[in-house]
C-alpha cells in the first residue's frame, strides 16, 4: 500500500458583498466532489476556503447600507456558509480574508519581498473624487466614451463600441460615486516586481501546473514581457495597512490568495498534528491544488507563484481551471430567471440533482458547461432513478419479503461483479484528473448492465413459480451488492444518497476500496425510497422565483434586494432633475393587501391613488408576514412605472420603502393629513 498523500485543496474565495449562484456553485461543487474523492480513497486532503471581504466595493456597500464592513461581511459570511452546507460543499474550514491570520501572513509575505528587492515605489496620477476624499478605481469613473460619444460609460471600457482606454481619456468623467468632476491627483504608490519571475514562470507554467490551453494563454503574457503591479491603494479603503506605511493599504487581490494560505492557518491553530509549514515550506511534500475560473487565471499562475517564491514558500502543484456556466445555452439572466441562486435552488430542488448533473457533464478542460435545464431533468432521473436508485428498489422487496432481509450468499454472475471491480481503476483515473464527466458515464455503462442482468433475470416472474426462491434471492443479492458497488463509486458526488444507502444496507460509512468486496449473510435494514424523480414543475417554480428575485430586488430597498440579496452594482448613478421630475410619485392607500399564493416573496397590493386603483405585486413579504395589518394605511407609489408583466398578473407600479432586506423592510408613509393621489411636488 502506498502512503496515503497530504493534500491541501481551494475554491476560489466569494466577494463578501453578493449571494452565491449557481455559477459559483460550479466551482465549489467541482472542489468538493474532488476533495471527497480523495478522502474516500483514504488521502489526507483538506478543504479550505474564505470570504474575499476587502475593497472599496465592499466599503461603500456597507457604508450605503449604513452598517459597518465588519458587519456587512459577518452577515454576509453567515448567508453563503449556510449555502455551502446545504449544497454539500463540505469544507474543512471557510475563514475570511478579514482576519488576524490573513493581516499577519500578507505583512509577512510583503516584508519578505520588499527586503528581497521586489517592491518598488513610484508616483502614480489617478482621478480623485474631491467629494468623497478618495482616489476611484476604474469602475467608479464614469464619462463619454472618447472614440464613439455614448455617455454613461466605465472608466476602462465602452460597452457600446468595444473601445479600451484609460480613465483620463473620457470625455465629461465624473465619480460614479458622488457625481462630482474627479480632479488628477497624485499618489505613492507601491508595485510587485513581477518581472523578476519571468523566467521561473515561464517554466513553472509548462511544469503540468496547467492545463495546455491555460499554459498557451499565459505564453501570450509572458512572451509580451511581464508589467510590475500595482499593490497598494489610498485611504480610505476597507483592507490592512501596509506595515510601516500609514494610509496605504493592500489591494484586495494582494491578500486574497494569502487568504487560502490564511484559512489553512487558522485550522492548524485548532487541529493538533496539523503542521503549515508542513504544507506551505519550501520543502513541502504536500500537494498544493487551487480550483478557480477562467476569468482570474493571471492572479493564480502568475502573481500568486511569484509571491510565494518571492517569499520563500512553496508554489501550488496545480491550478484547475474551469470554463463559466450557461443556462439553457445562454448567459444567466434575472429577466429570463435563469441568473439562480444558491438559495432558491435549495429551496425548490434537492442539491444532489444539480451535483450529478454539473458531473455528467464536467470534463478537465476550461469549456464552459450548459445547464439546459430540460436535459437537466431528463438526465437526473433517467440516470439516478432510472437506473441506480431503480436496482435497489427492484431487488430490496423479494429480499425482504422472501429472506427477511437478508442478503444470501454466493455470486449469481461472476462476469458482472468482475466488470465492476475491472471499471474502478479506470473509474479512479476519471475522477483523479477530474474528468468527472468520463467517471459518470463509465458508472452508468455499469448501470446499464447490471439493469439489464435484472431485467433477463426477471425476478419478479420466477417470484411466482414454485421452487425458484432460492435462485429469486441469489439475483437479487446479487443486484443489491450491484447497487452498492454502484454507491461506493458515486459517493463523491452524492454523499446524501451514499449515506441513505449506507442505513439501508446497514454498512458503516463506505470508502472506495469497499468495492473490491460482496455483502453476504448480510441482513439489510428497511428499504425508503432512496431518490425521487425531478418534477419539472419545480423547475419551472425557481425560474419563476428567480424572476421574483429580480421584481423583489427593483422593489424599492434602496439597495439589498428583498431576500438578503446584496446587488452587484453597489452604485447609484447619477440621475438630472428632468429625470427625477418625470417620475409621478404618488400618495397611495393600501385598499387590500394579500399573500400571492405560489409566490415566497410577493404580496398583491390594492392601492388607491385617487382617481383610480391599481395593482401592484411587491417583494415585502418577509417584512409584513400578515398582510393585512397594511390595509388602510398610507404609502408611497411609483405611479407612472411601465406596467410589468408577471406570472402571477400585472404589477401596475411600485411602493417605496427602505432597509436591509428580510423583516428588516420599511414601507414609507407621508405625514398624516396626506390624501391618496396627492403628487409629490
Ligand atoms: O473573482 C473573485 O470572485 C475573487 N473574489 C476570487 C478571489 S480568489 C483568491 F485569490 F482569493
Ligand atoms: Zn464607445
Amino acid at each position: 500500500m502506498s502512503e496515503p498523500r497530504k493534500i491541501l485543496v481551494t475554491s476560489a474565495l466569494p466577494y463578501a458583498n453578493g449571494s452565491i449562484h449557481l455559477g459559483h456553485m460550479l466551482e465549489y461543487i467541482q472542489t468538493d466532489m474532488w476533495t471527497r474523492f480523495q478522502k474516500h480513497r483514504g488521502n489526507q486532503c483538506i478543504y479550505v476556503c474564505a470570504d474575499d471581504a476587502h475593497g472599496s466595493a465592499i466599503m461603500l456597500r456597507a457604508e450605503k447600507e449604513g452598517i459597518t464592513p465588519e458587519q456587512l461581511i459577518a452577515n454576509v459570511q453567515a448567508e453563503h456558509s449556510a449555502d455551502f452546507a446545504e449544497f454539500l460543499v463540505d469544507f474543512d474550514n471557510f475563514h475570511s480574508t478579514h482576519a488576524e491570520e490573513n493581516r499577519e501572513l500578507s505583512s509577512q509575505i510583503y516584508l519578505k519581498l520588499r527586503d528581497a528587492g521586489h517592491i518598488a515605489t513610484r508616483s502614480v496620477t489617478q482621478y480623485f473624487d474631491p467629494e468623497k476624499n478618495m482616489f476611484l478605481a476604474d469602475r467608479f469613473i464614469k464619462g463619454t466614451c472618447p472614440k464613439c460619444g455614448t455617455e454613461d460609460q466605465y472608466g476602462d471600457n465602452c460597452e457600446k463600441c468595444g473601445a479600451t482606454y484609460a480613465p483620463t481619456d473620457l470625455k465629461d468623467p465624473k465619480s460614479a460615486i458622488s457625481g462630482a468632476t474627479p480632479v488628477l491627483r497624485d499618489s505613492q504608490h507601491f508595485f510587485f516586481k513581477l518581472p523578476d519571475f519571468q523566467e521561473m514562470l515561464q517554466t513553472w507554467t509548462r511544469s503540468g501546473t496547467l492545463h495546455d490551453a491555460v499554459a498557451n494563454k499565459l505564453a501570450e503574457w509572458l512572451d509580451s514581457g511581464l508589467q510590475e503591479w500595482d499593490i497598494s491603494r489610498d485611504a480610505p479603503y476597507f483592507g490592512f495597512e501596509i506595515p510601516g506605511e500609514p494610509g496605504k493599504y493592500f489591494y484586495v487581490w494582494l491578500d486574497a490568495p494569502i487568504g487560502y494560505m490564511a484559512s489553512f492557518k487558522n485550522l492548524c491553530d485548532r487541529t493538533p498534528g496539523l503542521d503549515f509549514d508542513a504544507f506551505w515550506g519550501k520543502d513541502s511534500t504536500a500537494e498544493v491544488y487551487h480550483f478557480i475560473g477562467k476569468d482570474i487565471v493571471n492572479f493564480h499562475a502568475l502573481f500568486w507563484p511569484a509571491m510565494l517564491e518571492g517569499a520563500g514558500f512553496r508554489k501550488p502543484t496545480g491550478i484547475n481551471v474551469h470554463g463559466y456556466l450557461t443556462v439553457n445555452g445562454q448567459k444567466m439572466s434575472k429577466s429570463r430567471g435563469t441568473f439562480i441562486k444558491a438559495r432558491t435552488y435549495l429551496d425548490h430542488l434537492s442539491p444532489e440533482y444539480l451535483r450529478y448533473y454539473y458531473a455528467a457533464k464536467l470534463g478537465r478542460g476550461v469549456d464552459d458547461l450548459d445547464l439546459n435545464l430540460e436535459d437537466f431533468v431528463q438526465k437526473v432521473n433517467s440516470d439516478l432513478v432510472g437506473k441506480v436508485v431503480n436496482i435497489a428498489s427492484r431487488c430490496a422487496g423479494f429480499i425482504h419479503k422472501g429472506n427477511a432481509g437478508v442478503l444470501v450468499a454466493g455470486n449469481a454472475a461472476p462476469e458482472l461483479t468482475d466488470a465492476f471491480l475491472a471499471a474502478a481503476p479506470s473509474i479512479a483515473d476519471a475522477y483523479e484528473s477530474r474528468d468527472f464527466a468520463r467517471a459518470m458515464r463509465e458508472i452508468m455503462a455499469l448501470a446499464d448492465r447490471a439493469n439489464a442482468w435484472i431485467a433477463d433475470k426477471a425476478p419478479w416472474s420466477l417470484a411466482k413459480q414454485e421452487g425458484k426462491q432460492d435462485e429469486v434471492q441469489a439475483i437479487c443479492a446479487l443486484g443489491i451488492n450491484l447497487f452498492r458497488q454502484l454507491v461506493i463509486f458515486l459517493k463523491p458526488v452524492l454523499p446524501l444518497l451514499a449515506a441513505d444507502a449506507e442505513a439501508f444496507l446497514n454498512v458503516a460509512p463506505l470508502t472506495w476500496n469497499d468495492h473490491q468486496t460482496l455483502l453476504s449473510n448480510h441482513q439489510l435494514n428497511a428499504f425508503k425510497p432512496l431518490m425521487t424523480r425531478i418534477d419539472a414543475t419545480k423547475v419551472q417554480a425557481m425560474i419563476d422565483a428567480s424572476k421574483e428575485d429580480l421584481a423583489a430586488s427593483q422593489t424599492d430597498t434602496g439597495g439589498p434586494t428583498g431576500n438578503g440579496e446584496l446587488t452587484k452594482d453597489p452604485l447609484s448613478p447619477e440621475i438630472d432633475f428632468d429625470a427625477f421630475a418625470a417620475v409621478d410619485l404618488r400618495v397611495a392607500l393600501i385598499v387590500k393587501a394579500e399573500a400571492v399564493e405560489g409566490a415566497d416573496k410577493l404580496l398583491r397590493l390594492t392601492l388607491d391613488i385617487g382617481d383610480e386603483q391599481r395593482n401592484v405585486f411587491s417583494g415585502i413579504k418577509s417584512a409584513y408576514p400578515d398582510p393585512a395589518k397594511l390595509e388602510g394605511r398610507l404609502t408611497m407609489m411609483i405611479a407612472n412605472l411601465k406596467p410589468r408583466k408577471m406570472r402571477f398578473g400585472i404589477s401596475e407600479g411600485m411602493v417605496m420603502a427602505a432597509g436591509p432586506g428580510g423583516e428588516e423592510i420599511y414601507l414609507l408613509s407621508p405625514d398624516s393629513g396626506a390624501k391618496p393621489g396627492q403628487r409629490i411636488k
